[in-house]
This record gives structure tokens, sequence and C-alpha cells, in this order.
């Protein structure tokens, strides 16, 4: 669980994959064709710019189980993505980032690309149970 993806996303693959309906499901396969570059797309693009201001253990949301590292080198993204993998409510974080009831607002656009790369992160990691 510790390793970092660094291949490639193409919007190709997302693009098939949500027009598949397969997002919440089967999201295991296409992991293998299409991931993304946890270090750079979620650790610095998504939480070391959009989170770390309050999901730090002395940030405004230091009392949630969502607590980030700072960092924005290598440690950090490792921290950071074990921090992703030992959060219960994985889906929560899509919904949280998109303002869906966030005391934190809404901090990406469900049509920003970062967004989508969070979504596919997500998705194609974890085996979501509605
Ligand atoms: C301006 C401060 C602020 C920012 C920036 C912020 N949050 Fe939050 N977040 C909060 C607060 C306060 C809560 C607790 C109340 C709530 O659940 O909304 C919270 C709660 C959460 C939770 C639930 C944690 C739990 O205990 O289950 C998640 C997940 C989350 N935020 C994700 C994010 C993500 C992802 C980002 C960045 C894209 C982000 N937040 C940015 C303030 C913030």
């Amino acid at each position: 669980m510790f390793l970092i993806k660094s291949c490639l996303i193409t919007l190709l693959c997302l693009i098939s994959a949500l027009a598949a309906g397969e997002q919440t499901t089967s999201g295991k396969e296409f992991q293998h064709t299409c991931s993304v570059d946890f270090e750079k797309q979620i650790h610095q693009d998504i939480l070391i710019n959009h989170c770390v201001a309050c999901h730090t253990p002395d940030g405004e949301a230091k009392h949630t189980h969502f607590i980030l590292s700072n960092d924005p080198g290598l440690e950090g993204a490792l921290f950071n993505e074990q921090v992703i993998f030992d959060y219960d409510k994985p889906v929560e974080i899509i919904r949280k980032s998109n303002g869906k009831n966030h005391e934190g607002g809404k901090l990406l656009e469900q049509k920003n690309l970062s967004f989508q790369y969070l979504a596919l992160f997500i998705y194609s990691n974890f085996v979501i149970e509605e």
C-alpha cells in the first residue's frame, strides 16, 4: 500500500470508465491501465495546495479523523497516502473536497481535472460499498 503510483493517466481512460458507469463498482478493472501519480497529482496539487491549511494537528480540522502532513516532499506524500488508506470513509474525501457537507467548503470544482484525478485515485484503490 505504500507504493506511489507514477503511471500516466489518459483522459480517454477516465472518460470510458465514467461512460461505462463503472467508477463505483469496478474500479479495480482499470487500475492497471490507468493510474494517478500520487505525489504530484494528489499530494502536491490537492492535499498540499487545498487541504493542509486546516487538516493538520494544529489546523481548524484538527479534531477530525483526517490529519495530513504538510511536508510537500516524498515523506509527506508517503504519510498522506497512508492517511487516505487508513481513512474509513474514502468517498467522503471526494465529496468533502467538492463542498458536500464540508465545513471547509468547496475546494475543488467537479469539472476541475484535479477533482477527477482524486475521484479516479479513490475509486481505483477502494471497493466502495454504498
Ligand atoms: C478551511 C478549512 C478546511 C479546508 C481547507 C479543508 N477542510 Fe476538510 N474539514 C474541515 C472541517 C472544519 C471539518 C470538520 C467538519 C466537517 O466534517 O465538515 C472537515 C472535515 C473533513 C473530512 C471528514 C473527516 C472525518 O473526521 O471524518 C474530510 C474527509 C475532509 N474534511 C476532507 C478535506 C479535503 C480532501 C480537503 C482538501 C481538498 C479539505 N478537507 C480541506 C475544514 C477544512
